[in-house]
């Protein structure tokens, strides 16, 4: 809660996605200049958001498995759905959150850019905020010796603060329909506008 709270003191607490509750202490954000030379070092903007948000989205996968900008997570360790939390405006709005791989099926040829992981929409801005799953959480799976893939967490606030009414495809947890997903297409879609935080880690498989 420290690092949240030196963001923007009244507007800011915790969200969380799933119920449990988790406290991250002692972290030090990341500046809004360090966000963005990290994105842009990693190509996260141009290849999946145009804009670089301010804020950062703490994701933990399991005990304490921590998502940071780039950092390599061990395939084995991020099957979960992680804890996500970011900093919101209290009571007064609506967000969005996806999860994305734009290196799908490689980096290197990411002909079916990009695999939808993850997609929540309608959370209020409550401490134990759910929200709509639109798509059920689909783990990490990199192709074997296919190299990293960019797992990235965005989150968008919903216009107006209001709900919105999704009129997306319904897809279960199979891998199926979930190829050729457009972050940018999505936001431009219901006129989400800007992200307002993101993180990402890699992953890759030498297990098959
Ligand atoms: C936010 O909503 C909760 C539950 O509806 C309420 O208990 C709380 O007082 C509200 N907080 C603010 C700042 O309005
Ligand atoms: C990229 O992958 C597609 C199939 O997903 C394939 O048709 C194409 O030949 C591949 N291109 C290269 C350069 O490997
Ligand atoms: C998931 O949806 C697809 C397309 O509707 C369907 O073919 C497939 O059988 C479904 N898989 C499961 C596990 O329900």
């Amino acid at each position: 809660m420290h690092w949240l709270a030196k963001v923007e003191n009244q507007y800011v607490t915790l969200i969380m996605i799933t119920l449990q509750v988790i406290l991250i202490s002692g972290l030090i954000p990341n500046l809004p200049e360090d966000i963005e030379r990290k994105c842009l070092r990693d190509g996260i903007k141009p290849d999946i958001v145009d804009v670089i948000p301010d804020f950062e989205i703490e994701v933990m996968f399991g005990d304490g498995v921590l998502v940071e900008f780039g950092n390599e997570i061990n395939e084995r360790e991020c099957q979960e759905e992680p804890n996500v939390l970011w900093p919101f405006e209290k009571n007064t709005t609506h967000y969005t959150l996806i999860m994305t791989d734009p290196d799908y099926p490689t980096r290197s040829n990411a002909s079916q850019r990009e695999f939808q992981h993850w997609l929540i929409g309608n959370i209020p801005g409550t401490v134990e905020g759910n929200g709509e799953e639109l798509t059920p959480w689909y783990p990490p799976h990199p192709i074997k010796f296919g190299g990293f893939h960019r797992y990235t967490f965005i989150v968008f606030m919903q216009p107006e603060g209001e709900k919105i009414k999704f009129d997306e495809p319904k897809l279960n947890d199979s891998v199926h329909g979930r190829a050729h997903f457009n972050t940018k297409k999505f936001a431009a879609k219901y006129n989400l506008g800007d992200p307002v935080a993101i993180n990402y880690f890699r992953a890759e498989s030498f297990y098959g």
